[in-house]
């Protein structure tokens, strides 16, 4: 771990029983549902952040260069539609992409801030760490928050930019996602400023459900990497691999669900809750939603929640798109 430098900076805004006490009460109403869920921030401890870093390298998931070749085309373009004084990124993770956005909004005359927001201490550090150098005039931002319930510790202040990549925002439900960017309006909405939000587009199954099973097993072991955390967390005895990871498409829906199946009957012990559960042989635990979107759709949801769409840009093969709001 390197320690804050010069224009560096690390805030912990996560309260010090976080882990404990949120992931106990996701826990509890979570494996007591009926059918079982499991939110899926609680996959990015350590092991989980780096499982995720060797997803986007897999040649089944395309989502990540896609959003790459849409910022290589069109930052620049971006920057100069919304010349933001500070970036805050949410979930930013490794910031990998960040520094094209940085580029166009540094050319664009207006950048001192980046703000990256993640729950994941070490994907912070490591970003921080790859970043550092190539921005040495750069106040450099990592805050460990809850981008659910802590957005309004962020910078109130300022012209911001809000960058939300990655396609994040398909892992809330819909109901849960509409709250999140009328919240991320109301944060902006006092001095100004945009919202930067990258969507994964519906296509076709044959392409979407390898991304999320691959060839090499690495996204079952991010997915199986809930079950760890739990067993690390809260002292619980999951046979991690007596659970499969099953992906699936869900037409009506338009996302890709994860799940973790139990290969036999099992009873776990979580004596961190207190609770002791059962499987039945097959039963399903559903772990994430990664929502598909159309770009009229993203439009439509931002402009429910309080925002002017400034423009919406795609890569070559329109599989993936990033749109641009103002929120004034
Ligand atoms: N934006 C990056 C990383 C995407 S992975 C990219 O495009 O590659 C999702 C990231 O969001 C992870 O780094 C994870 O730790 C973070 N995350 C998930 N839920 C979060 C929450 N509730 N609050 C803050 N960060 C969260
Ligand atoms: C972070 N999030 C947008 C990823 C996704 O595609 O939904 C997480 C992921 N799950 C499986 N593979 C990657």
């Amino acid at each position: 771990m390197t320690l804050p430098t010069d224009r560096r900076s690390v805030f912990h805004h996560l309260p010090p029983d976080h882990v404990g006490r949120s992931l106990r009460a996701d826990v509890l109403a979570g494996l007591t549902a009926s059918p079982k869920t499991l939110p899926s921030k609680w996959f990015y401890d350590e092991r989980g952040s780096g499982l995720f870093e060797q997803i986007t390298e897999l040649p089944e998931y395309y989502p990540t260069r896609a959003e790459r070749e849409v910022l290589e085309l069109f930052a620049e373009e971006i920057a100069a539609a919304s010349p933001a004084e500070i970036l805050i990124e949410l979930g930013s993770g490794s910031s990998r992409k960040t520094p094209l956005l940085l580029d166009a909004l540094k050319a664009a005359g207006s950048l001192r801030r980046y703000v990256a927001v993640d729950v994941s201490e070490s994907a912070l550090l490591d970003a921080g760490n790859a970043l550092a150098p190539a921005f040495p005039d750069l106040e450099l931002h990592a805050v460990t928050a809850d981008f659910e319930t802590q957005l309004h510790l962020l910078p109130r202040q300022g012209h911001r930019m809000v960058a939300f990549l990655g396609g994040t925002i398909g892992n809330f439900e819909p109901a849960a996602r509409a709250r999140f960017l009328a919240d991320i309006h109301e944060l902006l909405g006092s001095a100004g400023g945009s919202l930067l939000l990258g969507t994964d587009l519906v296509k076709s199954p044959r392409v979407l459900v390898p991304a999320y099973a691959d060839a090499d097993g690495v996204t079952a072991d991010f997915n199986r990497n809930v079950l760890r955390v739990l067993n690390t967390e809260l002292g619980a005895d999951f046979d991690v691999e007596a659970f499969e990871h099953v992906a699936v498409w869900r037409p009506r829906e338009e996302w890709i669900e994860m799940r973790l199946r139990a290969s036999r009957p099992m009873r776990v012990h979580l004596p961190g809750v207190n609770l002791d559960i059962r499987f039945h042989d097959g039963e399903e635990l559903r772990t994430e939603i990664s929502a598909k979107f159309r770009v009229g759709g993203v439009a439509e949801e931002l402009q429910g929640a309080g925002f002017s769409v400034l423009g919406q840009w795609t890569d070559r093969q329109n599989r993936y798109a990033l749109t641009l709001a103002d929120a004034m």
